[in-house]
């Protein structure tokens, strides 16, 4: 059976625009909640392949979207590197031993026996493929080198970046070995995924706006590119997203091509700006500003207002960031019918 999802990565013609959203598996679900309390730990639930392909397919019975992601996080790729990872409440992610030293990364685990140790995701995607209806997509996601060395670096979540940026300006080899031993494992672990079964790959840049826009390219939008034409060259039948946030300007300046097929605005650029610079080239994804959905009026008016630039022409219906978890689940259902019903073909 056709995946619509597929199709339109492919700037095929599909009979509406399909819609997902990033986080769609998550703390907004009262189901999310207790599949996680059942697990104990939201990294025990990372590690059961039973219990995460249960909370990665709730989102589609629940709110209805045409894709599913992958329960995951973006962290076990440094976590089975070797870095100890504890997620903990009210602080978020963080690695009790922050990389400072040439040594801490040469003592990393690299390429693809570290890829090897994600066993548990492969699982998983082998239990999705089995589940999942054969209309729904499965996408499998990495951060990109860059946001995953922002938290080996700093150790967890940060608001100014000093560590990472002092390494950029004052030891930017340091920097790019550890982009370049994160980017190989990065390779191997999407292929692997492939292998397993995913139909689709997303590459979240989520702290892309962390770096001045003239050093955007050197520190990780050519890592990226690396990436994707890695899979491409192999993979070619599987549909790339790139999803850097938070590059506006950068969008505006003209960006350097790559080998992927869709271009995930975030909710910062303007999509009539981001049609005009890269709708030819990209199908692109997007781009609900997430806090529209605390209120269902101005959630229609958006999608409206998007459907009127892209006109179901290139275009993926989503949000322009993750889905936050005080979201009331009706005001998500209603955000993914009112994508379908503003792009609907008769
Ligand atoms: O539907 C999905 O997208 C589920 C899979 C998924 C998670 N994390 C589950 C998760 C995906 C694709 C991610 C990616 C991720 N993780 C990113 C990139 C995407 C983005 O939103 O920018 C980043 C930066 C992370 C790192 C991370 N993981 C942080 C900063 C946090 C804590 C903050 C937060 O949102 O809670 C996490 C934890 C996390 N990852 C949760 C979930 C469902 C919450 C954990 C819980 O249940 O308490």
């Amino acid at each position: 059976m056709n995946k619509i999802f597929v199709d339109a990565c492919f700037r095929k013609e599909t009979p509406y625009t399909p819609v997902w959203m990033m986080r769609q598996a998550g703390r907004y679900l009262p189901e999310y909640m207790e599949v996680r309390s059942q697990a104990g730990s939201f990294l025990n639930l990372c590690h059961n392949p039973k219990l995460a392909c249960e909370v990665t397919i709730q989102p589609l019975d629940i709110v209805g979207v045409d894709a599913a992601i992958l329960f995951s996080d973006i962290l076990v790729i440094p976590n089975e590197m070797g870095m100890k990872l504890d997620f903990i409440k009210g602080e978020g992610p963080v690695f009790e031993k922050p990389i400072k030293n040439d040594e801490e990364v040469d003592a990393l685990l690299g390429g693809e026996e570290a890829a090897d140790k994600l066993t548990y995701v492969y699982e998983t995607i082998k239990l999705l493929k089995e589940q999942l209806p054969s209309d729904k997509a499965l996408i499998g996601f990495t951060g990109a080198p860059w946001t995953l060395a922002t938290y080996m670096i700093e150790g967890k979540g940060t608001k100014t970046y000093n560590l990472c940026k002092k390494m950029m300006y004052s030891n930017p080899q340091l920097l790019h070995k550890i982009l370049k031993k994160v980017t190989k494992v990065v390779k191997y672990y999407l292929e692997k995924q492939i292998q397993s079964g995913v139909d689709v790959v997303q590459i979240f840049d989520s702290w892309a706006s962390a770096i001045e826009p003239s050093q955007y390219d050197e520190f990780s939008w050519s890592y990226m590119l690396e990436i994707a034409h890695y899979i491409k060259e192999k993979y070619p039948h599987i549909p790339i997203i790139m999803f850097p946030k938070g590059v506006s300007s950068f969008i505006e300046r003209g960006l350097v091509y790559g080998n992927f097929d869709v271009f995930g605005v975030d909710w910062g650029t303007p999509m009539a700006m981001a049609k005009e610079k890269l709708g030819d080239k990209y199908v692109l994804q997007g781009n609900m500003e997430p806090c529209r959905l605390y209120s269902k009026e101005k959630t229609t008016a958006c999608v409206e207002a998007i459907q009127d630039i892209m006109k179901g022409d290139g275009h993926i219906f989503n949000l322009g960031h993750g889905i936050l978890p005080d979201v009331p689940v009706e005001n998500a259902k209603h955000f993914v019918s009112e994508c379908k019903r503003v792009s609907l073909k008769s």
